[in-house]
């Protein structure tokens, strides 16, 4: 059985010294729980990769560049990241997608980087409130997996997590019911495994996020489907994400 993978977003929030008191809690609460996942920002990676060091929590980069040095005032390499201690990296979040330029072609630069140096890849898809009520929701997705994961091989997969995270549902209360995530997670699953001839066998972990919080997270995870979940807002609060760290190991 995959592991379930919770991922905390902790997004452009915390001070250093805010995101280590919360790392130490989890580290304190959490230190032999396996698939816990903190992306706090930039400046807080490095003293909050001292706190875990030993424990099972993992690190995550929020973003990168493509590129691995060089004149890009204002970026961060995956090198940067790799050296203080992450092992995972968020790529195509929908907010870098709607707010900062990121394409398909970027994310699958950052993609094919991201294996190359064995980071475990975190691609996120989803479509917006517009592309779902105009019956879209696939073909963006289609799109979204198509483009950033062109030229992958097989083994790949396993130093990758698919998120979906529909738009719509990212900071808005509003998360999708068990069956719309179920039902797009099985059209990602049967893309992976037919049109990028992903080993079945290796499986595939799809998280859902998206309004992900202590009240709804057992509905969502208790879905075979669901695979984990990355969250925002209520990962910021230990209480919230310890809650739903709990529900994600529940059998
Ligand atoms: P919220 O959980 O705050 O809706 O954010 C979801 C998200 O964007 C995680 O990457």
């Amino acid at each position: 059985m995959t592991i379930p993978l919770v991922i905390g977003n902790w997004k452009m929030n915390m001070l250093a010294s805010e995101a280590c008191d919360l790392a130490r809690s989890l580290v304190d609460r959490l230190s032999a729980v396996e698939g816990v996942v903190i992306a706090p920002p930039f400046t807080s990676l490095y003293p909050v990769s001292q706190i875990i060091k030993g424990s099972s929590l993992g690190l995550a980069g929020q973003n990168f560049h493509f590129e691995s040095k060089g004149a890009y005032t204002g970026e961060v390499s995956l090198k940067m990241l790799k050296d203080v201690g992450c092992g995972y990296a968020l790529i195509g979040h929908s907010e870098r997608r709607q707010l900062f330029g990121e394409t398909d072609e970027t994310v699958n630069k950052k993609v094919h980087l991201a294996m190359q140096m064995g980071i475990t890849a975190v691609v996120c898809v989803g479509e917006t409130g517009e592309q779902r009520k105009a019956g879209e929701t696939l073909s963006v997705i289609e799109t979204q997996l198509s483009g950033g994961l062109a030229g992958l091989s097989g083994e790949s997969i396993a130093h990758l997590a698919i998120a979906y995270e529909p738009v719509w549902a990212i900071g808005t209360g509003l998360n999708a019911t068990p069956e719309q995530a179920v039902d797009i997670h099985k059209f990602i699953r049967k893309f992976l495994f037919e049109r990028q001839g992903f080993s079945e066998k290796m499986g595939a972990r799809i998280l859902y996020g998206g309004s992900v919080t202590p009240e709804n997270c057992a509905e969502l995870l208790r879905e075979e489907e669901i695979n984990g979940a990355l969250v925002g807002g209520a990962s910021l609060n230990f209480e919230s994400f310890y809650a739903i760290i709990k529900s994600s190991l529940e059998p």
